[in-house]
């Protein structure tokens, strides 16, 4: 950049929604899509996205844990993500598409493994004060659905995947609720709908915040 000219800061895009709802490969499209439009675009995802935190993904997916060394575990993970990958991209003026970010914390452990609604706040607060996703695209689909869609992969499923129905439901249940209180940034989309008419609906939607 030459002196005296302004870059404006990136935006950050995050993908969320219970397993099984088909976000990753509306991610992949998305990415894509706004590469096409000649914008320089940072594909990541949570836990993970640092050297660090694969490896704490390892664990988080793999190793039988405490509700709340789980929810450390991830922040932790976000501390180092935000600090090395995610923040200095958006002050370059890239944009960040990121797989899951704390909107998943708040459904998965404690919609779905009950840890305090106030615990998570605070954790919240401690790592990211000043920074939420500018839009979040929330793929909802009841979870019987979602499950079918899952064992239909046949391949190794990780300790979130394994839960039971019901855990996927509260998960889902809690996504909605955090989508309720925050509509503004968090845009709900059917995942039970035809690939095609999801992607032009992401399409539209990220070019809106793209102005
Ligand atoms: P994901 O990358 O979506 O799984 P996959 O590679 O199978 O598509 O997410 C990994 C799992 O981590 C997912 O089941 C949800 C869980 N998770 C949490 O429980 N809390 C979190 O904060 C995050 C980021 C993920």
């Amino acid at each position: 950049m030459s002196p005296g000219e302004y870059k404006s800061r990136g935006k950050f895009i995050t993908f969320e929604g219970i397993d099984g709802a088909g976000k990753s490969s509306h991610m992949a499209d998305a990415v894509a899509f706004l590469a096409d439009q000649g914008r320089t675009v940072l594909s990541t995802r949570e836990p993970g996205g640092t050297p660090l935190g694969e490896k704490l993904r390892e664990l988080l997916l793999h190793q039988a844990m405490h509700l709340e060394t789980e929810a450390l575990l991830l922040f932790a993970a976000r501390r180092e993500h935000l600090e090395r990958v995610i923040e200095p991209a958006l002050e370059r003026g890239d944009w960040v598409i990121c797989d899951r970010f704390s909107d998943a914390s708040y459904a998965y452990q404690s919609g779905g493994r009950g840890l305090d609604r106030v615990k998570f706040a605070q954790l919240e607060q401690w790592v990211h004060p000043h920074l939420q996703p500018d839009l979040t695209l929330l793929f909802d689909l009841p979870s019987a659905i979602a499950a079918r869609r899952i064992v239909a992969q046949a391949r190794d499923l990780d300790r979130f995947e394994r839960e039971r129905t019901d855990f996927h439901e509260r998960v889902r249940q809690a996504y909605l609720e955090r989508a309720a209180a925050a509509p503004q940034r968090i845009r709900v989309i059917d995942a039970d709908q035809a690939p095609e008419v999801i992607r032009k609906l992401i399409q539209d939607t990220i070019a809106r915040h793209a102005s």
